[in-house]
C-alpha cells in the first residue's frame, strides 16, 4: 500500500512542494568552469539512452584500472541477480591509491581533525603505506580473501585505512556505526560472520568519549563466535581491558609490516562490502556490494555530481558507519585522488560554529551534508556561520532526506553566500551511490528537488500497476527500470528476501526503491517518503519493526507500535505506543517513559530511542489482527481521524490513543545535538 499517496499527509506533501516555483540556473561562471556542461551532460544522456550497456563498459574501462578487462559488461541470465564486468579482475585499493602515487603521492589525501582539536594529514603515500601495513597484519592474522572484517570505529582515518586494508586482499568489510549499541553490532557481526573485528579503546563526541570497547566486549561476550581477534586502536588512551589471546593493539599489529603489500586481484563481482540497513520486518538488511560495479559508480558520480577539481577541499559530513561515507569519503574521491576532510566529532563541540570554523580552517571547497544538520544549524541564527570566512566553499550538496525549501534556501544563501549551487542527491545504501542529482554547471535547480536521473540511470514513477505515471503531480512508487553497475548484488546470506524485497511487487520488471515520489510538468522528481514501515530519522533509516522488537523485549511491555511524527530538525521522530503487562500506567509516568526510552537506546542506539511514548490497554487493530498503523500515525500527528474505523475491533481504545500525550523526558542530549544524534549526521 502507497502510504504516503493517500490520506492528508501525501495531499499535503504534494501541495507544498508545488507551491515551490523558484529555480536556479547555474552561473556562467561555474558552468564554464565545470566538468560536466550542458553539453556533455545531453551526449552522456545520449550515449546512455542509445546503448546503456555500452556506456557503462566504456565508462568501465576509461574510469577504472583493469588488471585483467573485462569482455561481458552485463549479465542478465540470473535476474534480478545481475552481474558487471563479471570476468574482469581488479583491485580496489589499487584504483584510489597506488594509481595515484606517481602523480600526487604528495598531495594530501585525508586531513582529518578530531574533535579536541587534533589536525592530521596523510598524503596518498602515507595514506597507502599504512593500508599495506595493515593489510600485512591482517594477513598475519589469518584474514583471507573473502573472510569478514567487521569494523567499529570512530571517524578517524584509520577508519578509511582499514576499509582499504580489507579490500588491499579480499576481505570483506562491515562497518557498523559506532553509535549503534552492543546488541545492534553483536546482531551484526553474527550475521556476517566476521573473523576479525577492528575497533577502538574510544572515540570523542560531545566532549565525551565514546566507549567502543567497552560495547564491543560485551557484545563478543554475549555471542560473535567466529571472532578470532580484535585489533583494537588508541585513540583516546582510556584504560581498557585487554583480553589476552583475542585482543591486540593496532600499533603492535601492524609492528614490522611492510608498507607494500600486493593487492589481491579480485574478480569484479567480489562482495566489497556488506553494510547493514532497516527494512520492513525487525531484522537489518545485509546490502552485498560488489567491486567493480561499485567503483565505477562511486567514482563518475563524484566527478560528475561534486565537480572535483584537483585543489578541491571535500568535506562529506557522513560517518564511514553509513553507505554516504562509504562512497563519498572512503571510495569515490580517492579514487578520483582528491582532498578529503574528515571530522570525528559534533557539529555542536564546542559550539554551533564548529562546522563552519572546520570549512574555514581547512578551506574546504566542497561541502556535502544532511538537511537535519542544515535545519539543527540555521537555528542557531545567522550570526554564528558569519563568524567564519566560507568563502572558499563553490558547491554544496545535501543527502539523506527530502531537504524543505527552507532550509534549502538558508544553505544557498547565509551558507554558499548566494554564489554555490546545491545539489540535492538522491541515493539509498542499496543503489551505491547517487541516481539522482543535479549536475552543478548544467541542470537547473529547484528548492526541494533532486531534479532528474543522472546518465546511465532510468528511473521512474509508476502507479499500483506498473504504468508509468506521466500525470505532472501525481505521486507513485519511484523505481529504476534497468540495472545499473553500483546496484546491490543481494542480501548477505538472503536472496529470497532480495527478491521480495525489491523486485517482487512488480514481477521483477524493476527495483522498487521503497520510496514514492512524483514528477512535476519539467519532469523534475519530488521525493514524498518512504512506502514501506521504514523512518526517517535525522537522515537516518529505522525499521519501526526493530523499534518494537526492542520495545517488546523490555519486562515491562506486552505490545509496541511504532510510527513516524514529522519532526522540525530530525525530518521525523520515533513515536511509539506502548501496552504494558498488567494495568496501564496512569499519573506520573515519567519514570517508565525514560527507561524505556533508555532501554531502545541500549538496544540499538541513541538514534532510535522514541520521543514520544503513549501508553494505552491495547491497540486499534482490524478484525483479523492486522495493527492499523495509519490510525496511529494520524493520531501521533495530530490529524482528524478520516480513516475507516468501522472494522475496528476495539473502537472505544481511541480516545484512549488520542488522550492526552505523555511527555516524554527531555532529550539528554540538548535539543540542537539530538537532530545530530549520529557523528556528523549524514546518512
Ligand atoms: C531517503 C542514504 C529525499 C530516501 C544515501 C531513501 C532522500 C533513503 C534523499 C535512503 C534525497 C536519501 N531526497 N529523500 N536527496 N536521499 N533519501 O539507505 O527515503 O540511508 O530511500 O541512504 O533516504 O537512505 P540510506
Amino acid at each position: 500500500m502507497l502510504r504516503q499517496l493517500g490520506g492528508t499527509m501525501a495531499s499535503q506533501n504534494i501541495e507544498s512542494v508545488l507551491h515551490e516555483q523558484r529555480t536556479f540556473q547555474p552561473s556562467a561562471e561555474f558552468a564554464a568552469a565545470a566538468r560536466i556542461g550542458a553539453a556533455e551532460l545531453a551526449a552522456l544522456r545520449r550515449e546512455a539512452a542509445g546503448d546503456h550497456a555500452g556506456f557503462w563498459a566504456r565508462l568501465a574501462r576509461e574510469e577504472l584500472v583493469w588488471k585483467t578487462p573485462f569482455t561481458v559488461t552485463l549479465d542478465d541470465s540470473n535476474a534480478p541477480n545481475y552481474s558487471w564486468f563479471a570476468d574482469g579482475r581488479l583491485n580496489v585499493s589499487f584504483n584510489c591509491l597506488d594509481v595515484h602515487l606517481a602523480e600526487r603521492g604528495e598531495k594530501t589525501a585525508i586531513v582529518f581533525e578530531g574533535e579536541p582539536g587534533d589536525v592530521r594529514r596523510l598524503s596518498y603515500r602515507e595514506l597507502h603505506a599504512e593500508v599495506c601495513r595493515l593489510a600485512n597484519a591482517l594477513k598475519a592474522q589469518g584474514v583471507g580473501c573473502g573472510d569478514r572484517v567487521a569494523i567499529y570505529l570512530p571517524l578517524v582515518p584509520e577508519a578509511v585505512i582499514a576499509m582499504h586494508a580489507c579490500n588491499r586482499i579480499g576481505a570483506i568489510h562491515s562497518v557498523v556505526f559506532g553509535g549503534f549499541s552492543a546488541p545492534a553490532l553483536k546482531d551484526r557481526i553474527e550475521d556476517t560472520g566476521a573473523k576479525v573485528l577492528i575497533t577502538a579503546d574510544g572515540g570523542w563526541r560531545g566532549g565525551q568519549a565514546v566507549e567502543l570497547k567497552v560495547a564491543a566486549d560485551k557484545a563478543l561476550a554475549d555471542g560473535c563466535p567466529s571472532i578470532e581477534r580484535v585489533i583494537v586502536l588508541k585513540r583516546t588512551g582510556r584504560p581498557v581491558l585487554m583480553q589476552p589471546g583475542r585482543d591486540l593493539w593496532w600499533h603492535e599489529a601492524i609492528e614490522g609490516h611492510a608498507a607494500h603489500c600486493e593487492p589481491a586481484w579480485i574478480e569484479a563481482e567480489h562482495p566489497l562490502f556488506l553494510l547493514y540497513t532497516s527494512g520492513s520486518t525487525g531484522k537489518p538488511k545485509g546490502i552485498q556490494h560488489s567491486s567493480g560495479g561499485y567503483l565505477l559508480g562511486a567514482k563518475v558520480t563524484t566527478r560528475w555530481v561534486f565537480d572535483l577539481h584537483e585543489a578541491d577541499v571535500f568535506w562529506c559530513t557522513a560517518d564511514v558507519g553509513w553507505v554516504t561515507g562509504h562512497s563519498y569519503v572512503t571510495y569515490g574521491p580517492l579514487a578520483l585522488g582528491a582532498t578529503v576532510l574528515l571530522y570525528e566529532g559534533s557539529p555542536t563541540f564546542p559550539d554551533g560554529g564548529r562546522f563552519w570554523k572546520l570549512c574555514q580552517d581547512h578551506r574546504v571547497s566542497v561541502f556535502y551534508t544532511a538537511p537535519t544538520a542544515i535545519r539543527a544549524l540555521m537555528k542557531l541564527g545567522e550570526e554564528v556561520p558569519g563568524r567564519y570566512d566560507l568563502s572558499r566553499l563553490r558547491l554544496l550538496g545535501s543527502v539523506g532526506e527530502p531537504i524543505n525549501p527552507e532550509a534549502w534556501m538558508w544553505y544557498h544563501r547565509v551558507i554558499g553566500g548566494g554564489r554555490c549551487p546545491i545539489v540535492d542527491t538522491w541515493w539509498q545504501t542499496e543503489t551505491g551511490a547517487i541516481l539522482m542529482s543535479p549536475l552543478p554547471g548544467a541542470t537547473a535547480t529547484k528548492p526541494g528537488s533532486c531534479t532528474v536521473p543522472l546518465p546511465g540511470i532510468e528511473a521512474d514513477v509508476v502507479d499500483e500497476s506498473g504504468a508509468s505515471v506521466s500525470r505532472a503531480d501525481t505521486g507513485g512508487y519511484l523505481v529504476v527500470r534497468k540495472p545499473w553497475p553500483s546496484m546491490l548484488r543481494t542480501l548477505w546470506g538472503d536472496n529470497e528476501r532480495y527478491r521480495a524485497a525489491y523486485w517482487s511487487r512488480f514481477n521483477g520488471r524493476f527495483y522498487v526503491a521503497g520510496d514514492s515520489a512524483h514528477r512535476d510538468g519539467d519532469g523534475y522528481f519530488w521525493i514524498l517518503g518512504r512506502v514501506d514501515d521504514v523512518l526517517n530519522v535525522s537522515g537516518h533509516r529505522l525499521g519501526t519493526m526493530e523499534i518494537e522488537s526492542a520495545l517488546v523485549s523490555h519486562p515491562r511491555v506486552a505490545e509496541a507500535a511504532v510510527v513516524g511524527k514529522p519532526h522540525e530538525i530530525k525530518g521525523e521522530s520515533v513515536f511509539a505506543y506502548v501496552v504494558c503487562r498488567g494495568a496501564r500506567p496512569t499519573g506520573d509516568t515519567r519514570q517508565l517513559v525514560a527507561e524505556l526510552r533508555d532501554w531502545v537506546g541500549q538496544q540499538l542506539g541513541a538514534i532510535a530511542k522514541p520521543e514520544h511514548i503513549r501508553f494505552a490497554d491495547n491497540l486499534p487493530k482490524t478484525r483479523s489482527g492486522k495493527i492499523m498503523r495509519r490510525l496511529l500515525r494520524s493520531i501521533a500527528r495530530g490529524e482528524d481521524i478520516i480513516q475507516d474505523v468501522s472494522t475496528l475491533e476495539n473502537p472505544a481504545i481511541l480516545d484512549q490513543l488520542r488522550g492526552i500525550e505523555t511527555p516524554a523526558e527531555a532529550e539528554e542530549e540538548p535539543g540542537l545535538e539530538a537532530g545530530l544524534a549520529s557523528p556528523a549526521a549524514a546518512g
